[in-house]
């Protein structure tokens, strides 16, 4: 695996050679739609990079690729259900497509399927990589819970380190715990994996930013989500919270009551109003530093580790493709 296309192109080999579709198929449909949506695929991809990191064999780690990307799919269910997302990946969300039971049981399958999947592959390891599985799994529900404990707090209620800390545990912790989990396969040292974990860490953290950015000044054709979702879900995204700190007075009291507004409020121009006002801060260009430093400090875990620089490369590409990233 000498660059992240190689990567992308064997996770691209494991779903096409997967059936996913059982009966009954009120439940495994929607399973199949999902799983053959795509998406960027950057878990199971970062999944065998970090494998390959360490001299693994790739046949080694196919169950965990699919057990990583069908964890991450059984959260994206949920997830637009509690955040009432009507798009993914450009597609209808499966709760809008079917309805919310079914989008509550093909997810819970998916996270049971995900289990499945990383059985298949025996390793002297599978021990420490299950545990990593389900201490990330918790963590992702941890975080996802602050997420919407948060739509019920106000602005000031919620601070950026609580944010950084929602923020770890939904999304960084399973960029980071897919790394760990390539790098057990290939029977890397602790330290090393260490590192490699700190950048996943790093790295979903930017990820994370980027998305709430897109949120706001993604365009719906490219990103595949409907963007100012966050904004009529009084999510306490970066947005807003780095807004709060930048307003005057009169904005930053606007901001306030936009961010509390209940249902009574027309949602289009709510996120018309708090546009407005990011666009008055210059809030993208702060957002987009933000995004750097974080990138900038995954960089730096990655060039501590004691690997053979070309090896690193695939890791060096996703950096890279993230960091331009539209969807
Ligand atoms: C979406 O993840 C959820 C977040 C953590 C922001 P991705 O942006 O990786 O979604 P897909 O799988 O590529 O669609
Ligand atoms: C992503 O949070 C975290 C999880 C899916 C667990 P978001 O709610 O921001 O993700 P998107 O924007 O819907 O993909
Ligand atoms: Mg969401
Ligand atoms: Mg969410
Ligand atoms: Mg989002």
């Amino acid at each position: 695996m000498e660059t992240l296309k190689q990567c992308m192109q064997e996770v691209e080999r494991i779903f096409a050679e997967e059936q996913f579709l059982a009966e009954p198929h009120e439940l495994y449909e929607p399973i199949d739609y999902t799983l053959r949506l795509g998406g960027k695929r950057i878990r199971p991809s970062m999944l065998i990079a970090a494998n390959a990191l360490f001299g693994g064999d790739t046949a080694t780690v196919r169950g965990a690729a699919l057990g990583i990307e069908t964890f991450h799919n059984f959260t994206l269910l949920h997830d637009d259900l509690m955040d009432r997302s009507p798009l993914r990946r450009g597609q209808p969300t499966v709760y809008t497509k079917w309805d919310e039971n079914t989008a509550i049981l093909s997810g819970d399958t998916m996270y049971a399927l995900a289990w499945r999947y990383f059985l298949r592959q025996p390793s002297p390891r599978l021990h420490e990589i299950l545990q990593c599985f389900n201490e990330t799994a918790i963590e992702v529900c941890e975080g996802q819970q602050w997420d919407m404990n948060f739509e019920h707090m106000t602005l000031d209620e919620v601070s950026l380190d609580q944010y950084t800390a929602m923020i770890r545990q939904k999304t960084a912790v399973l960029l980071a715990g897919a790394l760990k989990i390539g790098a057990l396969y290939a029977g890397a040292p602790q330290a090393e994996i260490d590192k490699l974990y700190q950048f996943g860490i790093h790295l979903g953290i930017a990820f994370q930013l980027q998305d709430d950015l897109l949120d706001g000044y993604g365009d719906t054709a490219v990103f595949g989500k409907k963007t100012g979702q966050d904004i009529r879900d009084n999510k306490k995204s970066y947005l807003p919270l780095l807004a709060l700190g930048k307003a005057d007075p009169t904005q930053a009291d606007t901001l306030r009551t936009l961010f509390a507004a209940k249902d009574n409020m027309d949602e289009e121009e709510k996120v018309r109003r708090v546009m407005d006002i990011y666009e008055q801060l210059k809030l993208k260009d702060d957002v987009e530093h933000s995004i750097d430093t974080e990138f900038h400090a995954a960089q730096i875990h990655l060039d501590s580790i004691a690997a053979a620089d070309t090896r690193k490369q695939p890791l060096r590409d996703l950096m890279e493709t993230l960091a331009g990233r539209k969807k």
